[in-house]
């Protein structure tokens, strides 16, 4: 088996947040925060967070077996902590926010309290205990996802291989420099590739520097072992896959952070060589 490609994680201090995001639905955003998450969790010992922001609780089924509180949208109102909403996993790196239907409300709390960065806030007071945090999203372009571009390192799109998909990261990247604000690292993939079909064969063509995701019966068995790919298949093709997605992220993370070092150390007042000895 290829080695997979390396973890860049440990030449980064700070927790790193990764929002798996598309304005599409169903584009294979959830199987894709799950598994990474279990390629972070599992392969490479990171200890990961798994934040379902998403109202239907796909990742919470996923990966939790707790019985779901109502309490989702109390932690953006600050009424309860985020760690109370934290469950444990049976894997013992992975732990998740859970999602509830009260989520389904966050839009007018956000609205009201009118604090663009409260989720960022929130994850900051999580993230000495985390090497990882990736945010589940729901689909669109919400007052949650507005909270997760001001939160995020990176956003990583799962983009189909057709023309609505394309579509689709276009909306998000023309979002994006419309709104301005800080800059977001987006990074695209292609997800449910199936090389039977001309339509996929030419925009695999077209986009050759995207990794690629297969469209795989045993991706899709994610949701019926509730559980990664990682662990249940880790010797498989998809699983080799996902661990060299994960070290394109982590090597993509690790130049982030490098830049940012750059230039904070540009922006530091120079002291003369003479009164600095
Ligand atoms: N690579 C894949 N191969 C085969 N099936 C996949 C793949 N990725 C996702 N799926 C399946 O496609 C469906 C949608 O996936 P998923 O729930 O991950 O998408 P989503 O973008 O999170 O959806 P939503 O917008 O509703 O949150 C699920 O049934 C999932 O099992
Ligand atoms: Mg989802």
């Amino acid at each position: 088996m290829k080695a997979a490609a390396p973890d860049a994680f440990q030449e980064m201090p700070l927790a790193k947040i990764i929002a798996v995001h598309s304005v599409k639905g169903g584009s294979g955003k959830t199987s894709l925060a799950l598994n990474l998450a279990g390629v972070a969790a599992l392969a490479r010992q990171r200890d990961t967070l798994l934040w379902d922001l998403d109202a239907q609780g796909s990742s919470t089924f996923l990966c939790s077996d707790h019985p779901v509180v109502l309490g989702a949208k109390s932690v953006f109102e600050r009424k309860i902590g985020p760690a109370s909403l934290i469950a444990k996993t049976q894997w013992a790196k992975l732990d998740v926010i859970t999602a509830d239907l009260s989520l389904r409300q966050v839009e007018h709390v956000l609205q009201d309290i009118q604090k663009p960065k409260r989720l960022k806030k929130i994850i900051k007071q999580l993230s000495p205990s985390y090497d990882v945090v990736i945010l589940d999203c729901p689909p669109g372009l919400s007052e949650v996802n507005d909270q997760v571009f001001e939160a995020a390192d990176m956003l990583l799109v799962p983009v189909t291989p057709n023309p609505l998909g394309l579509r689709a990261f276009e909306q998000i990247q023309v979002y994006l420099a419309e709104r301005g604000g800080r800059p977001l690292e987006i990074f695209p993939l292609i997800s449910m590739a199936d090389k039977r079909k001309l339509l996929h064969r030419s925009f695999l063509e077209a986009h050759q520097d995207w990794p690629v995701l297969p469209m795989s019966s045993r991706i899709e068995n994610v949701a019926v072992r509730r559980a990664p790919v990682e662990a249940f298949a880790v010797r498989s093709r998809e699983a080799e896959i996902l661990r060299d997605i994960w070290g394109d992220i982590t090597k993509r993370l690790a130049e982030i952070e490098s830049r940012r070092n750059v230039d904070q150390h540009r922006g530091r007042p120079r002291i003369p060589k003479s009164s600095a000895s």
